[in-house]
């Protein structure tokens, strides 16, 4: 022995898979040899000893586990943090490690109750004492890692574990001398990785493939220029050796049955300490508050998703559960995220949610200047559907113009702000950036429960009674809507006509149902082409049978429309005499048909210059109470992103995914419903003539 290198280990006297906490014990409870154990142990024990010195710590009955004394916790110079178990399977091993520490004349830090760090075995020091890697995901909870900074006085890089099979960093990931990294990358996420390559350059990082992270190469020891790992395979060894390490490889096969290789078995208690480094952690904490029917709309769950999916961590600090039907309930939850980039992912989701800080912690919005027309900055705030305010000079200001995917500009004096799309921003406008002093307004009712009951979506083709009794109800509010003198809006594709829904909808029009129509080429064509040629892509939809050159009807169409200048023209010249635009041009509705690529023509009435569409669509979208969507999925995309929330939105498609794409914006109004949308609005029509004269149906029955 030549070093002064002490590690800490502990004899498997006791050593057995007594439980089950990580994937490596299932199927393994009782399958490991006693001896075997004690004989592979023995042999890595005396491959240590030749390079370092090893301290023991004393067996005990009850606690199987203590043989991983890389999870007794976490030393560097003369201080300690204790590992705090996450299973309680290991908690009652800490009083002896606790006992270990202290008699060996360490200062041992205790995280608080609850907080769970598992020591070495989820926070590895750059071997040159750089900073600290620690993990968490599985094992230890990101919120430790500030206290590791604070108490040990290090950077602490933190690392998010993705696969449970590496439960603990130093599973997957081993810092060697020199600033050699030996990892297997796919078991972080990609936020990790790339910390991991900001830090450690290319040639220094050693990545393995599967078939040796599996045999827990990664879980190595380093001493020196020494690696003593289970097994590693000949490339890895040469890539070592290349790196200039010697690879002693000892089995540890019956460890493994329990998660742990040669690292897991060892406690390096002696850290160098760099005294020019200082301590800091890049986690941020936030605490946020959730109001409003948070259990049974679904929110709360979300919320914590939304944080655990981006990287970070939560705690649930207070949750008051309301206990009527009607009483709301709220919670305050502490937000921890790794980087501030992903805290400000995450509390963007969460505003969208409707979250908010703490009071006290409520700021003015940041404001930056736009430097290049139709250009925001970098870290411009993107909109969403939902009711947003902004705090300017400590005022909650309305954001105008509410709609998805834009920026939010503030006006010079700061008493007003709007939504604008990024075309539309000039170099005097002022954009909102990051995420602090914004708010979304939700409605409290219980949103998710509601779309649900009314739509289909993801239960496939609905049955024929579901859809009547959607249908019902949507006629019922069309019917309110006319008579209140609202507005509905209708996208339609040209599937309406194909599937024989045109004379519907255009009695719809007729009959003051429809206050704008909002389409593609298409559907304009192949309602003329029905009205005029009888026709609908060449089927002739009377007998349902492809007509002879029937596929050339559409082009005779465009061109007739070409030659009178627009469709309106048409109508006028009495050429044309039915169909949906024949009645949105005599019953003064206003439509815009928006061009594509594929279209033919086009009819003199499409705009093809898209910018132009999108704000025609736009204008006719505004103050409308209902909007129905039917089978045109780009169409109603393009509807749906400029469309604020608290307007109904119905979409039909007989495709579920268009649907379910379409209705799901997490608000109560949209209503998806799954079947052909012929169907679908002859069936509608029949329901508005019900409501219309009752009596003729009560005659019928
Ligand atoms: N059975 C132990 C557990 O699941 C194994 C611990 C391995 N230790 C380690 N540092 N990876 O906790």
């Amino acid at each position: 022995m030549t070093s002064s290198i002490r590690i800490l280990m502990c004899a498997p006297d006791y050593y057995d898979v007594d439980y089950v906490i990580n994937p490596w014990m299932e199927g393994n409870i009782h399958k490991s040899s006693r001896d075997r154990a004690v004989e592979q142990w023995q042999g890595l024990y005396h491959l240590i000893k030749e390079h370092a010195i090893v301290d023991l710590v004393t067996p005990e009955k009850g606690v199987p586990d203590l043989v991983f004394t890389a999870n007794a916790g976490l030393v560097l110079g003369d201080t300690a943090v204790l590992s705090r178990f996450y299973h309680k399977e290991r908690q009652g091993e800490e009083p002896y490690f606790k006992a270990w520490f202290e008699s060996n004349g360490f200062t041992v830090h205790e995280l608080p109750p609850e907080l769970p760090f598992e020591g070495a075995g989820d926070a590895l020091f750059d071997r040159e004492g750089r900073w600290l890697w620690a993990g968490y995901g599985f094992r230890s909870e990101l919120d430790s890692h500030p206290y590791l900074a604070k108490w040990l006085d290090v950077e602490v890089l933190s690392l998010r574990l993705m696969d449970d099979r590496f439960y603990h960093l130093d599973t997957c990931f081993c810092p060697l001398n020199n600033g050699y990294l030996l990892y297997y990358p796919p078991a972080f996420d990609a936020y990790s990785n790339r910390l991991i390559e900001m830090r450690v350059p290319a040639e220094k990082r050693i990545a393995i493939a599967e078939h040796d992270a599996v045999n827990f190469a990664c879980n190595a020891v380093n001493l020196d220029q020494i690696v003593i790992m289970n097994k590693a395979s000949t490339e890895l060894k040469q890539h070592l050796t290349d790196a200039g390490f010697q690879v002693l490889e000892t089995p540890l096969t019956e460890f493994l049955k329990a998660g742990g290789a040669a690292k897991c078995l060892t406690l390096r208690v002696t850290e160098p300490v760099r005294v020019e480094l200082h301590g800091s952690a890049t986690v941020e904490s936030r605490i946020v508050q959730l109001d409003g029917h948070l259990l049974d709309s679904g929110v709360i769950n979300r919320a914590l998703d939304i944080i655990v999916e981006a990287g970070g961590s939560f705690q649930v600090l207070n949750f008051n559960l309301g206990t009527q039907r009607q009483s709301t309930s709220s919670a305050e939850v502490k937000v921890t995220a790794p980087s501030h980039d992903v805290m400000e992912t995450i509390m963007s989701q969460l505003i969208d949610l409707g979250a908010l800080p703490r009071p006290q912690e409520i700021c003015d919005a940041d404001l930056e200047p736009v430097i290049q027309d139709g250009v925001a900055p970098d870290d411009f705030y993107v909109t969403t559907i939902y009711p947003t305010e902004v705090r300017v000079n400590g005022e909650w200001v309305k954001v105008d113009q509410q709609r998805m995917d834009g920026a939010v500009a503030v006006s010079p004096d700061g008493k007003s702000a709007q939504c604008k799309l990024l075309r539309d921003l000039t170099t005097s406008d002022r954009v909102v950036v990051g995420v602090e002093g914004i708010r979304t307004i939700r409605k409290a009712a219980r949103e998710q429960r509601n779309t649900q009951e009314f739509s289909f979506m993801g239960a496939g083709v609905s049955s024929e009674r579901r859809v009547e009794l959607v249908v019902e109800q949507i006629a019922w509010e069309l019917r309110q809507i006319r008579d209140q003198g609202g507005r509905v809006v209708v996208t339609a594709g040209p599937v309406v006509i194909h599937t024989g829904g045109g004379e519907h909808l255009a009695k719809l029009v007729r009959e003051g149902y429809v206050q704008a129509l909002l389409g593609g080429n298409a559907i304009a064509v192949h309602d003329m082409e029905q009205s005029l040629l009888g026709t609908s892509l060449g089927v002739d939809m009377k007998r349902g049978v492809s007509v002879r050159g029937g596929h050339r009807h559409h082009l005779k169409v465009i061109n007739l429309v070409r030659r009178y200048g627009s469709i309106d023209k048409t109508v006028e010249a009495g050429v044309l005499q039915g169909g949906i635009l024949y009645e949105c041009v005599r019953n003064n509705i206003p439509f815009s048909l928006a061009g594509s690529i594929r279209d033919d023509g086009p009819l003199p009435d499409t705009k093809m210059e898209l910018i132009e569409a999108q704000q025609d669509y736009a204008r006719l979208i505004e103050g409308a109470d209902m909007i129905l969507m039917l089978s045109s999925m780009l169409h109603s995309i393009g509807v749906g992103n400029m469309t604020p929330s608290g307007v109904k939105m119905v979409c039909v498609d007989i495709n579920p995914a268009v649907v379910t794409k379409l209705s799901d914006r997490g608000s109560i109004e949209s209503v998806g419903v799954v079947t052909d949308v012929g169907l679908f609005l002859s069936l509608l029509v029949q329901q508005l003539d019900k409501l219309t004269n009752p009596y003729r149906v009560a005659e019928k029955v």
